[in-house]
């Protein structure tokens, strides 16, 4: 069902659209060229904290900008506050792009809000996006490897209840490289979810703000890293990759 409510200046039916659009890790050139394209069209962007704001510059002077972000730990645009805006502006101006850090369906809440504009008539699309786990290349870390590893798992660090996912304590008894998103602030439980698996001394690293200029990382054992990170005070965006594919020794 499509709602033709709204007319245009020059008396076209507005077409309510949402675009949810993966802007990439944080370096804007890694957006795709379909998601740079809807951007050029947009009437409306919502974007969030870890969309690179350059990226808004590919829009059109008329077009509206609205940061809907969610700090880590902080102030943030309340999910209903965000479904409302994408209903109403939807209708009001027709094509809206929700611009999401890395891929929009990757702990990005991205279906939820194209499920909920199709519940309101507004026609939904998702272009993907890389996720932040797949910079871990820019720090010469692949995350599969014919030798060490078969299978990735992403993991996050903090659920929708503030917890820690069970899975990891899954994961750790395979030999799969573990990615966790979110989960600097569980760093401690982390690494006890390891030494409990008898698996500290499994390859590890942390990468803060992957693909931009200001990347920064470290390498160690899991054990090693809550000191790493105190040393080299990384925080949040970063992600943990647990697993063979992060020791500094790989051969080919
Ligand atoms: C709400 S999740 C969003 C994930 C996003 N949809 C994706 O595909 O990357 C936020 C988490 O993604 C990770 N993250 C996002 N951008 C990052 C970056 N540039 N460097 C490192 N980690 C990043 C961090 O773990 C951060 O806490």
């Amino acid at each position: 069902m499509c709602i033709f409510v709204n007319l245009t200046m020059s008396n076209t039916p507005v077409i309510p659209q949402l675009y949810v659009i993966g802007a990439g890790p944080g370096d804007p050139e890694l957006i795709t060229i379909k998601g740079q394209k809807i951007l050029q069209q947009a009437k409306v962007i919502l974007y969030d904290n870890l969309a690179n704001k350059e990226l808004l510059n590919l829009a059109a002077d008329d077009c509206e900008k609205l940061y809907v972000g969610k700090q880590p730990y902080g102030d943030y645009t309340s999910q209903e506050r965000i479904l409302e805006l994408i209903k109403e502006k939807a209708l009001e101006k027709g094509l809206v792009v929700r611009l999401k850090g890395g891929d929009p369906f990757i702990f990005g809440r991205g279906y939820e809000e194209m499920l909920f504009a199709r519940e309101h008539g507004i026609e939904s699309f998702y272009i993907p996006g890389i996720t932040s786990m797949q910079a871990s290349g820019f720090e010469n870390i692949p995350l599969t490897h014919r030798a060490v590893s078969e299978s990735v798992w992403m993991v996050t660090g903090t659920k929708k209840d503030g917890r820690l996912s069970a899975d990891l304590k899954l994961a750790t008894q395979s030999n799969a490289t573990v990615v966790i998103y979110m989960g600097m602030k569980k760093l401690n439980e982390i690494v006890k979810t390891y030494v409990d698996a008898g698996n500290e001394n499994m390859p590890a690293a942390i990468i803060q703000r992957a693909s931009l200029p200001e990347q920064r990382s470290v390498r160690g054992l899991v054990k090693d890293l809550p000191r790493l990170v105190e040393e080299h005070k990384l925080t949040h965006p970063a992600i943990i990759i647990i697993g063979h594919v992060a020791d500094e020794n790989l051969k080919y």
